[in-house]
């Protein structure tokens, strides 16, 4: 399903959450995929640095990682898989590396790689770690799309506040966008929405925009056990449509990106603040 639209500007979307577990990396793999199918040439960064697994979602078996880059141990084209069409992903290391520390050389190596993909691709989705105390702010921070994903839990919604606080408060973001996740109806999804929203809009400087809800759907682990992502493996499933919706709310509302080299300055703000906020 291609349409006429094809998406111009290099755009950074990160996806994010307060906690773990509310879908957030199937969510930004799948996310890549609806870009994809619009035309748009797509880089997956898996900057989950404690829990990183978005190859096995997208159903890849990379040979290098984000770790082996900061190294120098391996180039830029070494480390990116084609996951899909249209579709890279540049895999993270668990545990291996940690932005905040980087040498010098570390990242001299990291940022001349990546500034040579700023023509390479129109959409980057980064799928964070979750919460406050990792390296998410940063990489949330820097994006110019920030996607936080809450289920309807109470723990989830108390931890998206949360994050969404920091941002407001030590990153001065405006404006975020949010998808409910694992929801039983999109009724349930609105009334996340309206109850995360009430106390930020009653708290914080900061507004949201909900970009719609994802369904708890049992396709979504059939096709993780597949090796292959929902998109693919079942485009016609409640949770398929759900994402290829949000994707088209995400392009509808998307302001342009004027600023000459989103890419390059998406890593040079990271890099200077060494993924913390
Ligand atoms: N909408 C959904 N319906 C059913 N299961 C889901 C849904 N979203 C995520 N899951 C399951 O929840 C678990 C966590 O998902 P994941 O995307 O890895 O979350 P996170 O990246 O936030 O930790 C996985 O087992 C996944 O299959
Ligand atoms: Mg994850």
């Amino acid at each position: 399903m291609r349409s006429a639209r094809p998406v111009v500007t290099p755009n950074v979307v990160a996806v994010t959450s307060g906690k773990g577990g509310v879908g957030k990396t199937n969510f930004a793999a799948n996310l890549a995929l609806a870009y994809a199918d619009r035309g748009a040439r797509v880089l997956c960064i898996d900057a989950d640095l404690g829990l990183a697994n978005m190859d096995i979602v997208m159903g890849v078996a990379p040979t290098y990682t984000a770790a082996e880059l900061v190294r120098g141990d391996a180039d830029i084209d070494d480390v990116l898989v084609r996951a899909h069409d249209g579709v890279f992903l540049l895999p993270g290391a668990s545990g291996q590396y940690d932005l905040a520390n980087l040498s010098d050389a570390a990242r001299r190596n990291l940022f001349s790689a990546v500034d040579s993909l700023d023509d390479r691709f129109d959409v980057i989705v980064v799928d964070t770690g979750a919460g406050v105390g990792s390296n998410a702010v940063g990489f949330a921070s820097a994006a110019k799309d920030i996607v936080v994903v809450v289920t309807p839990e109470p723990t989830s919604v108390a931890d998206a506040y949360g994050i969404i606080k920091v941002l407001s408060t030590r990153c001065a973001v405006r404006r975020l966008k949010v998808v409910t996740s694992m929801v039983a109806s999109a009724a349930e999804g609105e009334q996340v929405f309206r109850r995360l929203s009430s106390l930020v809009d009653r708290f914080l400087d900061t507004s949201l925009v909900h970009l719609g809800s994802l369904p708890r759907d049992p396709a979504l682990s059939r096709s993780v056990m597949r090796g292959e992502p929902v998109l693919r493996a079942y485009p016609d499933t409640p949770y398929s449509r759900a994402v290829q919706a949000v994707a088209g709310r995400l392009l509808q509302q998307d302001e342009p990106d004027d600023r000459a080299g989103a890419i390059r300055l998406f890593w040079r703000k990271l890099l200077r603040q060494g993924g913390r906020p």
